[in-house]
C-alpha cells in the first residue's frame, strides 16, 4: 500500500498544504483551503496539483500558513482571495509569489524535526499518506523481526527520557511494566497537557494521529498488553475529532482489534476525555479519572507500573514519547541515542510564546542552548524592548534570567537552574514584566489547580499567594523575603505530587535571580517596571 500511494503523489508536480490546525483554522485556514481547491479545478490543475489538508507546520503566528512542495516554499498570512494568484504564479508560471513568502526563515535553522517529521506535510485524516511516508513500517518490523524482548531492548538503548516531564528512562519503564505480574497490562497516551501556554501535543495529535497510535501498538507488542487510552481534555476538539478518525482508519485497515495485520497481537485503543485540569495529567490522577472517580493523585509507590489501572500493570507515557517509538524501532536504538546530548539524546518539541518576534512551535535536538532558542529560532524580543527572563516548564518551571540563556536543554541542566522541562512550554519575558508580578500569576494559577489533597500543598500556595499579595500591595516586609523562601522550599519537600514539588520553582528562581526586585517593591514601595498593581509610584 506503501509504495502504491508513493507512486499516486508522484504523479503530482505540486502540493499545497494548507494548514488546518486549531491556530490557522482559526485565522480563516478553511476558506483556504477551499480556495486553492476551487482556483486549482477552475485552472485545470487538477491532474499535476494536489491540494491537501494538513497540521501545523510551527509557524502559527504566521498563519494561515501555506506550504508548497516540492521545494518547501512557506507562504504566510494567506487570504481566500489569493489562493489563485499563488497558484497561477508559483504552480502555472514557476515563480514563487514573494510578497507571501515567509520572512522568518531562521525559525527552522536550528530545528531537528523528528516527531513532527509529519507535521504540516501530511494530511492527518488519510492513513494512506502516512502509511506512504513510513508509517506502520515500524509496527510491521517489530511483528516480524523482532521479539518483545528486542522491541524493549532497543527502547532501552535509545535512551529516551519521557517527555511529560519528569524524564524517566523509557526503556526502563518499559523494562519494570514488562516483568511486573498481572494482567491485563494496559497502555495510557497522556495527552492531558494542562500547562497554559504549551500546546505541543495538541499539536502533534492534529497533524500525526498515526505517530502516536504506532507507538502504542508497539508498546502494546512489546509489553503484552491488550487494551490502551488515549488521555486527553475535553477542551482539545480538533484533536479529539483527528484521533477519533486516526483510531476509525487504523481499526478499518487491521492495525487495531484483534489479530492485528493476521498476528496474534490483540490490541484495542479507546480515547477517554478529562474536564480539563492540569492535576488530571499526573499520572496516578489520569488512573483515577479512567476508573471512573475525580482526578486526584495517588501516593507512590506503588507505581504505575506494577499497579497501575485497576491495579495492574500500567505504562503511562507521554503521547510525544510514544511518537519517538516508530523511529527507535525503524532505525535502530544506537541512531536515537547520538542524537542530542548523550545523556539525554532525541530531541525535545516546545511551544515558544510570550515577547517573542518568532512565536510557535519547534522541535529542537536536546543540548541546543536557551539562548539559541531565544534569539535564533525565536529571533529575540521584539518591539525594541530588552530580553529580561525566560520561564521554562509551564507555570511551576523557573523564571532565568539572560546569565542563564547558555545553559544547554536537558533535565539536569535545567533543574540545577531552577527550572523544570516540563511538558515543553518557553515563554519569554521582556523588561516591562515585574518578576514579583509573574511569580503571583503562576501562583495564582497553581493555588486554582491544586486538588486540595494534601496540607502543604494546599495551606502552604495559599501562603505564598499572601506573602507575595503583600509585598504587591507596598505592605511587604523585608524578612517575607526568606518567608516565602522557606515556605516554598517546604512545599516542595513535603507536597504528595509533582503539582506541589515544582509549584514554588517561579517563586523561589525569581527570588534568585530578580531579588533586587523584590527589594524595590519592599523597601522602596515601587515597582521598577511600573507594570505591576502597585506601579512606579507605589501604591
Ligand atoms: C500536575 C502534573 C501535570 C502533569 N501533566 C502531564 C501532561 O499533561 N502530560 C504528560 O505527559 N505528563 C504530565 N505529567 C507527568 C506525568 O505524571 C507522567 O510523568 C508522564 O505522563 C509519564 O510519561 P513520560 O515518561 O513519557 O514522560 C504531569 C505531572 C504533574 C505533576
Ligand atoms: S501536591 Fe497539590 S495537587 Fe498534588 S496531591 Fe497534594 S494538594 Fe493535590
Ligand atoms: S496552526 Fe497553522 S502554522 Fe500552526
Amino acid at each position: 500500500m506503501a509504495e502504491e500511494e508513493r507512486e499516486k503523489q508522484k504523479r503530482f508536480r505540486y502540493r499545497i498544504n494548507v494548514c488546518c490546525s486549531s491556530s490557522c483554522i482559526s485565522l480563516g485556514a478553511l476558506k483556504v483551503l477551499k480556495s486553492f481547491e476551487r482556483a486549482v479545478k477552475e485552472l485545470g490543475l487538477e491532474d499535476q496539483c494536489k491540494v491537501a489538508r494538513t497540521g501545523c507546520p510551527g509557524t502559527c503566528s504566521a498563519g494561515p500558513v501555506v506550504l508548497i512542495e516540492p521545494g518547501d516554499y512557506f507562504y504566510e498570512g494567506v487570504t481566500p482571495e489569493s489562493a489563485r494568484e499563488i497558484v497561477e504564479e508559483h504552480v502555472i508560471r514557476g515563480i514563487p509569489l514573494k510578497r507571501f513568502l515567509y520572512s522568518v526563515p531562521e525559525f527552522f535553522s536550528k530545528q531537528k524535526r523528528l516527531v513532527l517529521r509529519n507535521a504540516g506535510k501530511m494530511d492527518p485524516l488519510d492513513i494512506r499518506e502516512y502509511i506512504s511516508r513510513g508509517g506502520y513500517a515500524a509496527l510491521v518490523k517489530c511483528l516480524t523481526k523482532m521479539s518483545e524482548d528486542d522491541v524493549i531492548n532497543e527502547v532501552f538503548k535509545s535512551g529516551l527520557r519521557g517527555r511529560g516531564g519528569a524524564g524517566f528512562q523509557t526503556g526502563q519503564k518499559w523494562k519494570f511494566v514488562s516483568k511486573a505480574a498481572g494482567s491485563p497490562k494496559y497502555i495510557i497516551g497522556n495527552l492531558d497537557e494542562g500547562d497554559p501556554g504549551v500546546f505541543a501535543n495538541r499539536t502533534l495529535a492534529e497533524a500525526d494521529p498515526h505517530a502516536i497510535i504506532e507507538g502504542m501498538i508497539i508498546a502494546s507488542y512489546a509489553l503484552k498488553a491488550e487494551k490502551g487510552y488515549l488521555y486527553t481534555r475535553a477542551e482539545y476538539p480538533l484533536a479529539i475529532e483527528t484521533l477519533k478518525k486516526a483510531i476509525q482508519q487504523a481499526k478499518s485497515l487491521g492495525l487495531l482489534g484483534e489479530k492485528i495485520l493476521g498476528t496474534d497481537l490483540n490490541f484495542d485503543l479507546e480515547l477517554r476525555l478529562g474536564a480539563g485540569a492540569f492535576i488530571a495529567g499526573e499520572e496516578t490522577a489520569i488512573l483515577a479519572s479512567i476508573e471512573g472517580m475525580r482526578a486526584m493523585p495517588r501516593p507512590r509507590p506503588p507505581y504505575p507500573a506494577s499497579s497501575g489501572l485497576w491495579g495492574k500493570p500500567t505504562l503511562i507515557q507521554n503521547v510525544e514519547t510514544l511518537a519517538n517509538i516508530p523511529l527507535i524501532v525503524l532505525n535502530g536504538g544506537e541512531w536515537f541515542s547520538k542524537i542530542g546530548v548523550p545523556h539525554c539524546p532525541g530531541t525535545k518539541c516546545f511551544s515558544l510564546t510570550g515577547k517573542i518576534k518568532n512565536p510557535g512551535l519547534i522541535e529542537v535536538p536536546m543540548g541546543i542552548t536557551l539562548k539559541e532558542v531565544v534569539f535564533e529560532i525565536g529571533g529575540g524580543v521584539p518591539d525594541g524592548r530588552r530580553f529580561k527572563a525566560v520561564l521554562v516548564g509551564g507555570p511551576s518551571g523557573g523564571c532565568l534570567p539572560e546569565s542563564q540563556l547558555h545553559l544547554p536543554i536537558d533535565y539536569e541542566s535545567l533543574t540545577k537552574a531552577g527550572a523544570i522541562m516540563g511538558s515543553g512550554g518557553i515563554v519569554v519575558l521582556d523588561d516591562e514584566s515585574c518578576m514579583v508580578d509573574t511569580a503571583k500569576f503562576f501562583i495564582d494559577f497553581c493555588v486554582d489547580e491544586s486538588c486540595g489533597k494534601c496540607t502543604p500543598c494546599r495551606v502552604g500556595l495559599v501562603k505564598v499567594r499572601k506573602i507575595l499579595e503583600r509585598i504587591g500591595h507596598a505592605k511587604g516586609v523585608e524578612k517575607d523575603i526568606d518567608l516565602l523562601a522557606k515556605v516554598g522550599e517546604y512545599i516542595k519537600e513535603a507536597s504528595l505530587c509533582g503539582l506541589g514539588q515544582t509549584a514554588p520553582n517561579p517563586v523561589l528562581t525569581t527570588i534568585r535571580y530578580f531579588k533586587e526586585e523584590y527589594m524595590a517593591h519592599i523597601l522602596d514601595k515601587k515597582c521598577p517596571t511600573g507594570r505591576c498593581d502597585m506601579g512606579a509610584e507605589g501604591s
